[in-house]
């Protein structure tokens, strides 16, 4: 559980929302960079795997005498069920490099039909929230097992440190919203005539524009092409 939700899955997340655009990719000209997404996915299902192994370290359970940590515990569980359930029915692609069976361009991502629309309002907002239940569910874990000093050290360390680099990334205009990251900016994707979905999330032309905030080198840098 440490393993799944103390390290990778904060990671996993981190690496879905910045590095959608690598730093030294040359977008728009280069599309679609798959790191962020086969980190994110491999590194989830990793989280998962190690929660099915982390709960059979425990069973079986004493459901008349449940702890805050068991019943946070099964919550998080259910929820990693959830967001892995959305992540495989988020709809299919769609755009240029995946077209429909058909031959036109159509999909649930390429359109932003209400169906990914919702999919990534639900998936970031539960995501999010996993994290915060874990957090804290391992507090318990630790509290409860009299965990060593030093797993109490590198997890305070550990998650101080993510928490800071999100902090910087999102300053430098790295949450690159996922449509662009795909199929860059141009109007003619259906996708850029919508606003940019999500907190923070960084659209082109809105810095073009003079509304964003980003101040970095990089950020200057993607606003230029
Ligand atoms: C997000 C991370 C974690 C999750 C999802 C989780 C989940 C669970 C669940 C569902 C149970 C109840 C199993 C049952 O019904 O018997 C449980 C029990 C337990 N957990 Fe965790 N856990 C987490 C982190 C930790 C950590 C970090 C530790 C300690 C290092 C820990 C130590 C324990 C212990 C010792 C029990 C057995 C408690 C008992 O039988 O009364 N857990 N955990
Ligand atoms: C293996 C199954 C999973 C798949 C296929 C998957 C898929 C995705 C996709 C496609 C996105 C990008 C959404 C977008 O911005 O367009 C995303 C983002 C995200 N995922 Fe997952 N996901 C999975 C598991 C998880 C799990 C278990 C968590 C729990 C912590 C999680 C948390 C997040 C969060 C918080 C974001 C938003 C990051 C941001 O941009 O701020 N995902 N995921």
């Amino acid at each position: 559980m440490v393993l799944g939700w103390g390290v990778l899955a904060p990671l996993a997340v981190l690496i879905a929302r910045f590095f959608k655009v690598l730093p030294r990719q040359d977008w728009p000209r280069e599309l679609d960079s798959t790191v962020w997404w086969r980190s994110h996915w491999m590194g989830q299902s990793a989280v998962f795997v190690l929660s099915i192994v982390g709960l059979a370290l425990v069973l079986p359970s004493q459901w008349d005498n449940m702890s805050l940590h068991n019943w946070m515990g099964y919550a998080v569980f259910a929820g990693v069920i959830l967001q892995v359930g959305l992540g495989l029915f988020r709809g299919s692609k769609g755009g240029p490099t995946a077209p429909a069976a058909d031959g036109t361009l159509r999909g649930h991502h390429y359109d932003m039909t209400p169906w990914r629309k919702m999919f990534e309002a639900l998936h970031k907002t539960l995501g999010y929230g996993l994290l915060l239940l874990a957090a804290v569910t391992i507090l318990l874990g630790l509290w409860k097992a009299n965990g060593p000093v030093w797993m109490w050290i590198s997890l305070v360390t550990w998650w101080t440190l993510l928490i800071a680099t999100f902090f910087v990334l999102q300053r430098r205009g790295m949450a690159v919203d996922t449509y662009q990251a795909i199929w860059g900016d141009d109007p003619s994707h259906p996708g850029n005539r919508l606003p940019a979905p999500g907190w923070g999330v960084r659209r082109l032309r809105e810095k073009e524009e003079g509304a964003s905030d980003v101040r970095s080198d990089r950020g200057d840098r993607l606003s230029s092409h």
